[in-house]
């Protein structure tokens, strides 16, 4: 029988996940179906027991539920506990197992995609909100030397260094405001959502050098102003896209216990945007 899986989220309409989830199980000869769930804004908890009741396996959570999706599950993996945020559901023996893939989707890309390592790298993170906090136990998973969280709000970007502070080395993750950015860094991830907004958040020339790799979580047809202004300030920038396909592929892992390819997807995703 065909296992079923879905996107829940509000709006939906826009969601590329049915498209990744299933070139990945074409690839891997997986039996899933998987669509898209809009979710009435105070219905997300009700449409978890729909699917739940109607045999689904899992389901992957996006804009604004994730915080919500966290609350409802039974059992949560670190991962998903430290950022306090679920973007994948596990329905399984009985219970809503929560995890979280964005991290781990953002460090693939880096890693394997980009092909720049973490170790021992100097990491600025632009922003202290849900999207940033999801990517910091990933990271220190890598070793990185130094982890500087920059946001607008200074006081947010110092309570996550107090949140994953017995996760890190005394030192490891430290917080500061845009003006006291001091680069240049290894790589620089905008984790705000300034792009949103076609704006970019006020980040100096200074820290970006040769070689530095600058990554928006956004993605679109062009290039975001901060990636086309890290561009000029030597970066290579790269946008949020290889981060989607890979959390996807995490998701989907973590579902059938098969790991898809994603260098064909992602290029496919590209051609289409
Ligand atoms: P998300 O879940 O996408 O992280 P969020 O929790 O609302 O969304 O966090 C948004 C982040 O983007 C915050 O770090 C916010 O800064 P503040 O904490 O000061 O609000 C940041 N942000 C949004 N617009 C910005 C802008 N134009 N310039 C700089 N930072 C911005």
């Amino acid at each position: 029988m065909t296992d079923k899986y879905c996107v829940i989220g509000n709006p939906i309409a826009h969601s590329k996940s049915p498209e990744i989830h299933a070139a990945f199980a074409a690839q891997t000869g997986q039996d899933i179906a998987y669509e898209r769930r809009l979710a009435p804004l105070d219905g997300f908890a009700q449409t978890v027991r729909e699917l739940v009741a109607a045999g689904y396996r899992g389901a992957n959570v996006t804009v604004p539920f994730k915080l919500e999706a966290a609350a409802i599950a039974t059992r949560l993996e670190q991962r998903a506990r430290l950022a306090g945020a679920v973007n994948t559901l596990r329905f399984e023996r009985g219970e809503i197992v929560g995890d979280n893939t964005d991290g781990p989707g953002l460090v693939a890309d880096i890693v394997r995609n980009a092909g720049v390592p973490l170790a021992g790298k100097r990491v600025l993170l632009l922003g202290a909100g849900g999207a940033a906090r999801g990517v910091i136990l990933p990271f220190l998973e890598q070793g990185p030397a130094a982890i500087v969280i920059a946001n607008r709000t200074p006081a947010t970007a110092d309570a996550l260094v107090a949140h994953f502070a017995g996760h890190a080395a005394p030192g490891q993750v430290t917080a500061c405001g845009f003006e006291d950015i001091e680069g240049p860094f290894d790589v620089v991830v905008n984790a705000t959502s300034a792009s949103l907004a076609a704006a970019m958040p006020p980040v100096p020339a200074a820290a970006f050098c040769q070689g530095t790799l600058a990554l928006d979580m956004m993605y679109g047809k062009a290039p975001s102003p901060f990636m086309a202004f890290a561009a000029c300030h030597g970066a290579a920038a790269r946008d949020g896209l290889g981060m989607l396909v890979e959390q996807a592929a995490e998701a989907f892992a973590g579902w059938r216990g098969v790991r898809p390819e994603t260098m064909a997807v992602l290029e496919r995703m590209r051609s289409t945007l």
